[in-house]
């Protein structure tokens, strides 16, 4: 960082730090979902912006459930009882508390997922919208 030779380095690397921050700002504008830092980092698999407007259960949540929970409830193979790869079985979950129970770690619910990768509070967000309307298909 010393010597007046260093100098054009450094203001081509604030430029680029400032397209770096027009594009993370545009990222926030266009898409809340991109303001949680995990998000950014872990993606939903294959789906750019799956929770983008109205969270249903088609366009978001069977998503958020298969990159946090379906590995360990599916129809198949049914941990706890608990299936979480269909409409109905996640509606139920969500009806009966347990859902967000579980996902908030709630008083009375096993935290999920289990050994400490959180759902993000995007998500989680997202998740209450779904319940808050009726839980959408
Ligand atoms: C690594 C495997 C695993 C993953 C991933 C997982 N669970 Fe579980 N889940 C379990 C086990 C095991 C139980 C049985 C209770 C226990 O032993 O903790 C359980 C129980 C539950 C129950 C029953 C209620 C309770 O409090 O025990 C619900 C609801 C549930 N999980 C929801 C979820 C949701 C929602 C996700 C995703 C956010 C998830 N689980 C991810 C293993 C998992």
């Amino acid at each position: 960082m010393h010597g007046s030779c260093k100098e054009p380095k450094t203001t081509n690397m604030k430029r680029k730090l400032s397209y770096i921050l027009i594009l993370v700002m545009s990222a926030i504008a266009l898409d809340a979902c991109y303001y949680d830092k995990e998000d950014a980092i872990y993606p939903l698999k294959g789906y750019a912006n799956p929770c983008d407007s109205v969270a249903t259960y088609n366009q978001c949540v069977k998503f958020i459930m298969a990159n946090n929970c379906t590995s360990c409830h599916n129809t198949n193979y049914n941990t706890g009882g608990v299936a979480l790869d269909n409409y109905n079985d996640v509606m139920k979950a969500a009806k009966n508390g347990s859902l967000m129970g579980t996902i908030e770690s709630q008083p009375g619910y096993n935290t999920m997922p289990p050994g400490g990768v959180k759902v993000s509070s995007c998500q989680i967000s997202k998740l209450n919208d779904w319940i808050n309307a009726q839980e959408p298909q």
